[in-house]
């Protein structure tokens, strides 16, 4: 199939809710960026180029002048959160940037003001937060949210919309049966049945606008059949869920490797602490099942236990996150991993990662932002799982295991944007051009 990608004129305005770390420093960063002052590193629109070709072409552009993304120039924020503070006041209490460079950016970040938010604290209990809208029931809220949407979209003359879920982990919900059908959801909201979480709220809203979405948390938000049957009736892009930043990024990085060696594995245990507004959401147990669920997926899918069961049968895999505030932003994870080779001799693997959590997401929430538009001026409806590469647990069509190898995923990304715009795909193969240099020997 090929698609035909619309160019990307006019406004883009991402929305988002949850105006906390991860947003403040993604939206401070972008005005950074746009002044010169810094480099958006570890975004792949910005910095990462794209093989094309054959390798003797050294073909290597940009991606974001191979295909046809959003300008940051282009770009409008806005967003939704439980506290009244504007983004430059949330990004100071968020304590990841320094001051020197938020006050170089100080007069855009208050201009964007968070909108009252669609919430309730059975979701996440150690929120405290008043600035929330108020209805009779879940669908007014709903209503509401898109009546925001709308306002928002003329208010600041965007051509296209965009939504990426940067609020809080809510508590552990699974699949239920007002889930199921577009029917059964919306019969939900107007009984207001507490399966259905504000982050669903959020999207339902977001499909009935035509918003594409991504889901940065590990809620179930988008990923229920009655949000992705929505999805594909109305041609809208969906992705989840759950940035993958520090110690998940490091495990689909180092598991490939292992499992590509056929070293085994007996135990990988995951400890962090952080201090943060979200370590502190999730220190309620509640809220870090949800957390929990999501990392602990992701070894079992790239060692296949079941069919390696002598390398990874065993296999004893913990993960932990404790709160503990003089951290902050600043997480600090051990990875302890048992593993074995040669005639099954013991050896271990230690890691530990300081790494800076908001800093690791931010430009996740830019790349996200920019290829879920370009999906959606491509035609690409529903289910986004070319963008499986940002996340720790990807969102797939019911019967496809997510694929979580990191290079599997980056592989699938960048065939993608090949596809889209007409390139050959790449499969290292390489059998044809070899032929052609041994001829010219
Ligand atoms: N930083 C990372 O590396 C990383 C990685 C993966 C996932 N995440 C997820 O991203 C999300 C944001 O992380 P953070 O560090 O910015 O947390 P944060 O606590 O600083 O920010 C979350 C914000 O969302 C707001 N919020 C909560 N519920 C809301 C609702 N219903 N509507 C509007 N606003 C709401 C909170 O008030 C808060 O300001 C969390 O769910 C976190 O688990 C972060």
């Amino acid at each position: 199939m090929e698609y035909e990608v619309k160019p990307a004129d006019g406004r883009l305005g991402i929305l988002i809710p949850g105006l906390g770390a991860v947003a403040t420093t993604f939206i401070a960063g972008v005005e950074a960026v746009k002044k010169e002052l810094a480099k958006p590193v570890g975004s792949i629109t910005q910095m990462g180029r794209i093989r094309l070709g054959k390798r003797t072409e050294d073909r290597h552009p940009l991606i974001k002048d191979f295909v046809p993304l959003a300008n940051l120039e282009d770009i409008v924020f806005g967003g939704w959160d439980v506290y009244s503070d504007n983004v430059f006041e949330a990004a100071v209490n968020a304590k990841v940037l320094e001051p020197v460079l938020l006050h170089a950016v100080k007069a855009e970040l208050e201009k964007v003001v968070p909108m009252k938010a669609v919430f309730d604290k059975s979701y996440a209990r150690n929120l405290d937060g008043t600035h929330i809208k108020e209805g009779a029931n879940k669908m007014e809220l709903a209503e509401a949210l898109m009546e925001d949407i709308r306002n928002f979209k003329e208010e600041n003359g965007c051509d296209r919309l965009v939504m990426v879920w940067c609020g809080s982990t809510e508590i552990y919900i699974e699949e239920s049966e007002v889930h199921q059908s577009i029917a059964a959801f919306e019969e939900g909201l107007r009984n207001s049945d507490p399966a259905i979480a504000p982050s669903m709220i959020y999207a339902y809203a977001a499909m009935k606008m035509g918003v594409p979405f991504a889901n940065g948390a590990p809620n179930l938000t988008v990923d229920i059949p009655a949000i992705v049957e929505l999805a594909m009736e109305n041609g809208i892009a969906v992705s989840g869920k759950d940035f993958k930043t520090g110690q998940t990024l490091m495990k689909t990085i180092l598991a490939p490797g292992l499992h590509a060696r056929a070293l085994g594995v007996n135990g990988w245990f995951s400890s962090n602490i952080l201090g943060n507004r979200d370590g502190y959401v999730l220190d309620a147990p509640e809220n870090f099942k949800t957390k929990e669920v999501s990392k602990l997926s992701v070894l079992d899918e790239i060692f296949k236990p079941e069919s390696n069961p002598e390398l990874y049968g065993d296999m004893y895999h913990k993960v932990r996150i404790n709160y503990y505030p003089p951290h902050g932003d600043n997480k600090e994870s051990w990875d302890n991993i048992d593993i074995f080779g040669w005639l099954g001799y013991p050896m271990q693997i230690k890691i530990n990662f300081l790494c800076r959590d908001s800093i690791l997401a931010a430009p996740l929430v830019l790349d996200l932002a920019l290829f879920t538009d370009l999906a959606q001026r491509a035609g690409m409806s529903g289910i986004q799982e070319w963008l499986s590469f940002y996340y720790k647990s990807p969102q797939t069509i019911e019967g496809l295991p997510p694929e979580h190898d990191i290079f599997k995923q980056l592989m699938k990304l960048q065939n993608t944007l090949r596809h889209m715009m007409g390139e050959d795909l790449i499969t290292h193969l390489g059998l044809d051009y070899y032929q052609d240099l041994v001829d010219t020997l």
